[in-house]
């Protein structure tokens, strides 16, 4: 139950471009093989700041799951949902509520700076301020251990575990809770009973990290343990009480190195962007008339590669031996800037037929997306389900 699994979210608020291919999605589809993973739209956090034009985020739901699939996210690896198909995440917001306090919201970097970025926009509002906790109710509910982000979003996840923190802290304590968890240790079996509470003393007697993961690893392989027994061990092994939420850590994604059209960071906001499926006939274009090193006015004229975008889209696309030719071409002028350009518009175009293809694939039939959804929907409630019955009994709701 606390095994590997990990979590990440995207908010639905325009195409996708190859910045988030090179930056987010293969990242996405190299951990898909690897760990159970759980991708989703992220719905209600685009309504916190576009709760005025929400026909945007309507369409881009849609365009960006293609987007997604045609990247090679995998619906047999990885299960994709809707933030809002799953409203336990709102339950789960709203019971967390409770006990965040609001100095711990008004501090999140993000939440200032985002509301001084927005400028006209008024964003002083509730589910504005309230957008970290329901990131934390998205990771929280699904015990999420690792949550591939961007730097932007590491306060996001420590604010998080700050929160499952409290959650563990206020109602993890139960009466009883050393003899239950003794007894639990003795229904592990004598053997694996004996090994738990080495690991155990170990950890809390000399600080032993190891043994922890050793511990942790035991109970994940435990099939019949109940899950009060499973949080009991868990967090009789750290200290005092049940863990009933999972402490999440952000998995870092290395910052895109993938250039825009004008040398800047690829972003919708500077508009030097070249969408995942964008028309091969624009990607030429767009290409060829990118802006080069400004010294190089004649064809004759040497030019110097660092000074130039293009340079920086063949040091992701080409082989070693393509930049050689760049660099030597452009700096005795042996090459003209159009010649230069030829093998990125090759690669680009190469790298976005598969995905091309793929997406027309799920154009032509529409009803494929919306069944790969409604199951990976189906597949996230269940286990979304899982942890609010465990919630409502800790918070004592579960009245009978
Ligand atoms: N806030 C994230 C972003 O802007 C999106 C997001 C929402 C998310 N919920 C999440 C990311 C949960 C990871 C996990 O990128
Ligand atoms: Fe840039 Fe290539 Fe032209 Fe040199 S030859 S300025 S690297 S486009």
């Amino acid at each position: 139950m606390f095994a590997d699994r990990i979590l990440s979210g995207m908010r639905p608020t325009g195409h996708l471009h190859l910045g988030h291919y090179h930056g987010v999605l293969k990242n996405w589809i190299k951990l898909q093989h690897e760990h159970p993973c759980l991708f989703f739209v992220a719905d209600w956090h685009a309504l916190t700041t576009h709760y005025d034009t929400p026909e945007v985020i309507g369409d881009s739901v849609w365009d960006m799951l293609i987007d997604w699939l045609a990247a090679g996210v995998d619906p047999a690896q990885a299960t994709l949902f809707i933030q809002s198909r799953v409203p336990e995440h709102a339950e789960l917001h709203l019971l967390l509520s409770m006990i965040t306090p609001l100095g711990w919201l008004e501090r999140v970097p993000t939440y200032k700076d985002q509301q001084q970025n927005m400028g006209e926009k008024d964003l002083a509002t509730y589910g504005f301020l309230g957008y970290p906790l329901l990131q934390s109710a998205d990771i929280l509910i699904y015990r999420a251990t690792h949550v591939p982000v961007g730097e932007d979003q590491v306060p996001h996840i420590e604010f998080t575990r700050e929160i499952a923190r409290r959650f563990n802290h206020i109602y993890g304590r139960e009466v009883g809770f050393e003899e239950k968890a003794r007894d639990a240790v003795k229904k592990l079996g004598s053997k694996k009973g004996r090994l738990y509470t080495e690991f155990r003393v170990r950890f809390q007697e000399q600080g032993d990290v190891d043994a922890l993961e050793a511990a942790k690893s035991l109970l994940d392989e435990q099939q019949n343990l109940s899950a009060g027994d499973r949080e009991r061990l868990y967090g009789y092994l750290e200290g005092g009480g049940k863990m009933i939420l999972v402490e999440p850590q952000s998995m870092l994604t290395s910052a895109s190195r993938m250039p825009g059209l004008d040398g800047r960071k690829m972003s919708k906001s500077y508009g030097n962007t070249i969408s995942l499926r964008e028309d091969p006939v624009s990607v030429e274009k767009k290409i060829r008339t990118m802006p080069t090193d400004p010294a190089r006015i004649r064809r004759t004229d040497p030019g110097d590669p660092e000074k130039c975008p293009v340079w920086q889209f063949h040091s992701v696309y080409s082989d070693e031996a393509t930049c050689d030719w760049v660099k030597k071409g452009c700096q005795s002028a042996a090459i003209g800037c159009i010649e230069c350009k030829q093998p990125v518009i090759d690669a680009v175009l190469k790298e976005q037929e598969p995905m091309r293809e793929r997406a027309q694939h799920f154009l032509d039939d529409p009803v494929l997306v919306r069944n790969i959804i409604a199951d990976g929907c189906e597949r996230a409630r269940r286990l979304a389900q899982e942890t609010m019955r465990e919630v409502r009994e800790a918070m004592g709701l579960d009245y009978s």
